[in-house]
C-alpha cells in the first residue's frame, strides 16, 4: 500500500525504514533518499513505526 504519495513510498518502504532505525518520520525519508514534501502521510508514517517498535518490544519480551 501506498503510504506517501509525494515520493511513492509503501508501507514496506516505512517498515524497512523503521528496521534500520529510524523512528520517526523524519528519519524514514532520507533513510529512502527522499525529503517530505506535502506532510500528509506522515501520521500513517508515525503509526506504522509505531506499530514496528510494538513488535520489536513485544519480540524482545
Ligand atoms: S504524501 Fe508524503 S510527503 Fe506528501
Amino acid at each position: 500500500m501506498y503510504v506517501c504519495l509525494c515520493n511513492g513510498l509503501t508501507d514496506q518502504h516505512v517498515r524497512d525504514a523503521a528496521l534500520a532505525g529510524a523512528s520517526r518520520p523524519a528519519e524514514v525519508y532520507p533513510a529512502c533518499g527522499c525529503t517530505a514534501q506535502c506532510g500528509s502521510c506522515a501520521r500513517t508514517m508515525r503509526s506504522l513505526i509505531n506499530e514496528h517498535l510494538v513488535k520489536i518490544s513485544a519480540a524482545g519480551d
